[in-house]
């Protein structure tokens, strides 16, 4: 696993190190005149040429049916990286390009009209990238990754050689449920080593998810006190406050439940739960993920809520709901909005539940996990109300911690009050964060796995929810409407009443 790498650093920089390159290959890039292409490969290119991690030789071809040419993809790259200078909303936002890192990308992109169903397609790339190294990045609808992995697999595009790796990035969802995993596992691994997959997941880009371990691990106060004895609940939170902006066609698929859960929100729940790795390789640390994913005991329909939003004001803003968003049904059962209660069966964390909420359009964006420890064991102070100890782990958009706990009030009574220590990154480390590609760009590069998701681990992710999933499919449980701009559907907090427990809030 690599350090963060400092994002937007102008090539010029003053530092005489020469940072660690990444070996030199093609990155091609299916998908070429998508979204994620410019929103966030080209930005993380960018900064890892800023930083000059990229090796002199790298280049990037462009595949995609959009009918253009190399001169028109370049030029309209450069346009939405000129655009982010004046967006500070957007992920990848910069008040100055660094003209000669762009550049640099620039000169370096090919692009090639192309179809992936067709055998010419992967002919073609097999005579641009020649006997090199290459990484093919899968920036594609879900129901693509299949057909792209077998038409590279069947033009031998995936044969490696001492002198060269051929590795395939996915994006995720990762299937749809448990047997299209295990479908989509088994397709592609017909076709390479579990070791050629680099299977994607963008919250395992971000310092903040990656500090956990950190503050795990690499500190003797935390671990001892981090299980079922002191520990109450766990609650993991990852809510937003945009709406499905235009991606309806993806979403009524798709849903909260498969968008944010088997991924993003259990990428959290493994840092958060999974057992000390005995070393920091990809192998170790992938194996306790796993063991931590199977561990998860199967949830029941009562384990879930979901809900979806109804218009409602944003901000002060009217916003429509879901359903009058474009390419949403009228009559859509498309939940925006998740909440499960879930059990880890083990040692450490037997009799623990953990939360977890996901949704769009609540009154407040944040992404956090909050542990909740019990109370002291006795109450020397009497009945004076004490504070409970709340540990916070800020991911987006505030990245730092919160440690919340008693301390006495001035004055001549002793009395208690609540108290918070607040740290954040930023006041401690110069680096900016990156917005979450670059390091996982830069470790498929470097052939470091440690931060992508293993083929069994996924299928663990689902094996946990398939019940929930079964269950709405056979159309069981309803799907509760919440106003936009709201802290989510009532279900939600009846789930953790009928436990004794409330959500934190979403907005202080
Ligand atoms: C994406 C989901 O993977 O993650 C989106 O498809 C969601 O629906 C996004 O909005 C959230 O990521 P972040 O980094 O903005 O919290």
């Amino acid at each position: 696993m690599t350090s963060a790498i400092p994002a937007g650093r102008p090539s010029a920089s003053t530092s005489s190190t020469q940072p660690k390159q990444a070996p030199p290959c093609t990155m091609v890039i299916f998908g070429a005149a998508g979204d994620l292409t410019k929103r966030l490969l080209m930005p993380s290119l960018y900064d890892l040429a800023s930083a000059r991690r990229l090796d002199a030789g790298f280049q990037i071809l462009g595949i995609d049916l959009a009918e253009q040419d190399t001169a028109a993809w370049r030029q309209s790259l450069t346009t939405t990286m000129q655009s982010f200078t004046k967006d500070h909303t957007a992920e990848f936002y910069v008040p100055k390009l660094d003209h000669s890192a762009w550049q640099w990308v620039s000169d370096r992109l090919t692009y090639q009209i192309g179809d992936f169903s067709k055998p010419e397609t992967f002919a073609a790339i097999k005579k641009a990238i020649g006997d090199g190294s290459a990484i093919f990045y899968c920036a594609v609808a879900a129901r693509f990754f299949g057909t792209v992995v077998d038409g590279l697999g069947q033009a031998g595009l995936l044969t490696q050689t001492d002198t060269a790796f051929r590795r395939v990035v996915i994006e995720k969802p990762f299937g749809a449920d448990l047997p299209s995993a295990q479908a989509l596992n088994a397709r592609i691994l017909q076709h390479a080593d579990e070791s050629q997959f680099f299977r994607i997941d963008h919250f395992l880009g971000k310092d903040s998810v990656q500090s956990i371990m950190a503050i795990r691990f690499g500190n003797g106060m935390i671990e001892p006190t981090w299980n079922r004895d002191y520990i109450d609940h766990v609650e993991i939170t990852a809510a937003e406050t945009i709406g499905v902006e235009g991606r309806g066609r993806f979403y009524e698929p798709t849903g909260a439940l498969r968008d944010m859960v088997p991924n993003h929100m259990f990428t959290l729940l493994t840092m958060v739960a999974m057992e000390p790795p005995n070393t920091y390789d990809a192998q170790a640390v992938r194996a306790e993920k796993a063991r931590l994913m199977q561990a998860i005991r199967p949830l029941t329909p009562g384990d879930a809520v979901r809900g979806q939003y109804g218009p409602g004001t944003e901000f002060g803003q009217p916003v429509p709901g879901y359903r009058q968003e474009p390419q949403v049904a009228p009559d859509s059962r498309t939940e925006t909005y998740v909440a499960l209660r879930l059990h880890i069966e083990n040692w450490r964390w037997a009799g623990v539940p953990f939360y977890i909420r996901t949704g769009k359009r609540l009154s407040g964006r944040r992404t956090e996990i909050s542990i909740h420890y019990k109370p002291a064991p006795y109450r020397v102070f009497g009945d004076a109300p004490t504070a409970p100890n709340v540990l916070r782990l800020l991911i987006d958009p505030e990245e730092g911690t919160d440690t919340q706990f008693a301390a006495k009030r001035p004055g001549p009574d002793m009395s208690l009050g609540r108290v918070v220590s607040a740290m954040r990154y930023k006041d401690f480390f110069d680096e900016k964060p990156n917005v979450g590609y670059e390091t996982l760009l830069y470790d498929c590069m470097l052939g470091d796995a440690t931060l992508f998701q293993r083929a069994d681990a996924i299928e663990a992710s689902w094996a946990a929810l398939q019940p929930v999933l079964d269950s709405w499919a056979r159309g069981e449980g309803d799907v509760e409407t919440y106003g936009a701009g709201s802290s989510g559907p009532p279900g939600a907090d009846a789930l953790l009443a009928a436990d004794g427990r409330t959500w934190s809030k979403l907005v202080e």
